[in-house]
């Protein structure tokens, strides 16, 4: 896959997209949303790939929020179709993608950057990265789900005081609110995301997708977690994986997924 802003490379069944625009501290501009609209399709339809990792090309930005000289000019209906079409081709589609996806935060996470790697799956995060939700620093609000993924993941109280201060916090205080789940040097910040993709990769992905969908569910309007998951375990026990899974525990071998 040949693209102008994102570099995306497969190692046997573990692919990772590289957002590759470094002079604007990566920034997310139309042709780079669009961009990892589709190499997230791509490789959500290829059977090979088990996990995606999702960083920053460059040591000093994860991503720096969404490109602002693109929408300094919008109307207030230019602004809503902008956030509407993020949401729906990048931000909403990872969080619901059936991979797991990892971000792997290499430096600033702002706005829309933290905001995208809120959508990833889960969290880790070189020593040397920076997050936070600026927005309103700009007479703006977050608009990528910030205002509803950041107060599931650290509590509404925080999530008020980052959003309203506009500040940053290191790599450690995200660990501390639960933004992120480890925290390593920059050297052995994709090692340990590797480290983690593969210990998910010796597991069920039939399994892991329908635990993403039933973990998901909790967070969605009008949809009982409790019901789907009962949906999803229920569905589970008509897969190969499950055969296979159980087949190995009793006869006392490794399952081969
Ligand atoms: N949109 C567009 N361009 C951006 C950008 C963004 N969100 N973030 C950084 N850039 C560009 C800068 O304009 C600069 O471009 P230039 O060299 O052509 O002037 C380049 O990236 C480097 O950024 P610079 O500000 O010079 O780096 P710095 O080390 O001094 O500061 C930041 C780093 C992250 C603190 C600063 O770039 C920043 O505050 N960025 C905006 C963060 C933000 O508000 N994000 C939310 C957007 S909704």
């Amino acid at each position: 896959m040949n693209f102008e802003n994102i570099l995306v490379q497969k190692k046997d069944s573990l692919a990772q997209i590289t957002i590759n625009r470094p002079k604007k501290l990566n920034a997310l501009n139309k042709t780079t949303i669009n961009e990892l609209n589709i190499a997230f399709e791509a490789l959500e339809d290829d059977e090979d790939v088990r996990v995606i990792i999702l960083t920053g090309s460059g040591d000093k930005a994860f991503v720096a929020g969404a490109d602002i000289s693109e929408f300094s000019h919008f109307s207030v209906e230019e602004g809503g179709g902008l956030a509407r079409l993020g949401h729906e081709i990048l931000f909403d589609y990872v969080e619901n993608l059936a991979t797991p996806v990892i971000a792997a935060v290499n430096g600033f996470a702002l706005g829309g950057g933290l905001e995208l790697a809120m959508s990833c799956h889960f969290r880790i995060a070189s020593d040397n990265a920076k997050m936070g939700l600026p927005e309103v620093s700009l007479g703006v609000i977050p608009g990528y789900g910030g205002t509803q993924r950041l107060p599931q993941l650290v509590g509404k109280g925080k999530a008020m005081e980052m959003i309203m201060t506009a500040g940053m916090i290191s790599a450690e205080e995200a660990k501390d609110a639960g933004l992120v789940n480890h925290v390593t040097s920059q050297d052995e910040l994709l090692p340990l995301a590797e480290k983690i993709a593969s210990k998910i990769m010796r597991n069920s992905s039939v399994a892991i997708s329908a635990a993403i969908r039933a973990i998901n569910a909790g967070f969605k309007d009008g949809v009982n977690g409790f019901d789907l998951e009962i949906e999803e375990f229920g569905e589970c026990f008509g897969t190969d994986d499950f055969k296979e899974g159980t087949s190995a525990f009793l006869g006392k071998r490794k399952p081969n997924f």
